[in-house]
């Protein structure tokens, strides 16, 4: 699977597909192989032993039956959590994976796009932050040409790029586009952008193709706006429900 040849428009599971399973495990990301997604979005952050660990949220409150902060709790502890009863009685028992985890469960299926949470991003940049622990795994498993690496903090992004020239990297914002992101766009070779579907327009998705990046906003749910979107010329959505969207 090479990232050069995905299709459009490309349907990214957000957080697997979350609209039906627990998101951010295994359950969610092989619904999404089944699904038919062509990638699969998920969030990760470091434990308190600086393990890779895929949950979404700065703490375990919402989505398992712990509490507490994600960096406070070891891997070990994290994965003792129950983290699909929160959402069904029928998911009781799915755990935390780590990213290790989610790699091999969907590889040769579909694309990954990792999305690295801004709070794990360490200013001094140790030997083992969560950019080089990511890069790392993503080359050991021999995955490079499979994965797409966002994130809200572009610096994480700009070590990234440091430490590897070619793996794809995705920007994401809150905000449209405009010259501060054509700036990281150039500086980084980013292969794509992640906007809020809200703040998209047309122009900018113009924009954004020009600066030769492809557009992928997040999270579009709902028949109106994909359509929307997708006459605005996005190559792509990452959605709750991939199923939801083929049909619009
Ligand atoms: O990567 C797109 C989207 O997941 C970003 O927002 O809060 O769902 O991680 P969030
Ligand atoms: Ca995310």
């Amino acid at each position: 699977m090479n990232i050069d040849h995905i299709p459009r428009p490309l349907y990214i599971a957000h957080r697997g597909v979350c609209a039906r399973y627990p998101e951010n495990t295994l359950a969610a990301f092989r619904g999404a192989i089944d699904a038919g997604a062509h990638m699969i979005e998920l969030d990760v952050t470091l434990s308190k032993d600086r393990r890779l660990v895929v949950i979404h949220d700065e703490t375990v409150d919402r989505t398992t039956n712990g509490q507490g902060a994600v960096n406070a709790l070891t891997l070990t502890r994290l994965q003792q959590l129950d983290a699909g009863s929160w959402f069904d009685s029928r998911f009781a028992g799915e755990r935390l994976p780590t990213l290790a985890q989610v790699l091999d469960a969907v590889k040769g299926h579909l694309w990954v796009n990792i999305e690295i949470k801004p709070e794990a991003f360490e200013k001094e940049g140790p030997i083992d932050a969560v950019e080089r622990q990511v890069c790392d795994l993503v080359v050991a498993k021999r995955m490079r040409d499979a994965v797409l690496i966002s994130s809200f903090e572009w610096r994480v992004l700009e070590r990234l790029r440091l430490l590897d020239a070619r793996i794809a990297i995705g920007l994401l914002s809150e905000g449209p586009a405009d010259e501060h992101l054509g700036y990281w766009q150039k500086r980084l070779g980013a292969f794509s952008w992640h906007p809020d579907y809200r703040v998209l327009t047309r122009p900018q998705v113009d924009a954004v193709h020009a600066m030769g990046a492809w557009v992928f906003p997040y999270a579009v749910n709902g028949r109106i706006d994909t359509r929307g979107l997708l006459a605005m010329g996005v190559d792509g959505l990452i959605t709750d429900d991939p199923d939801q969207m083929r049909v619009a």
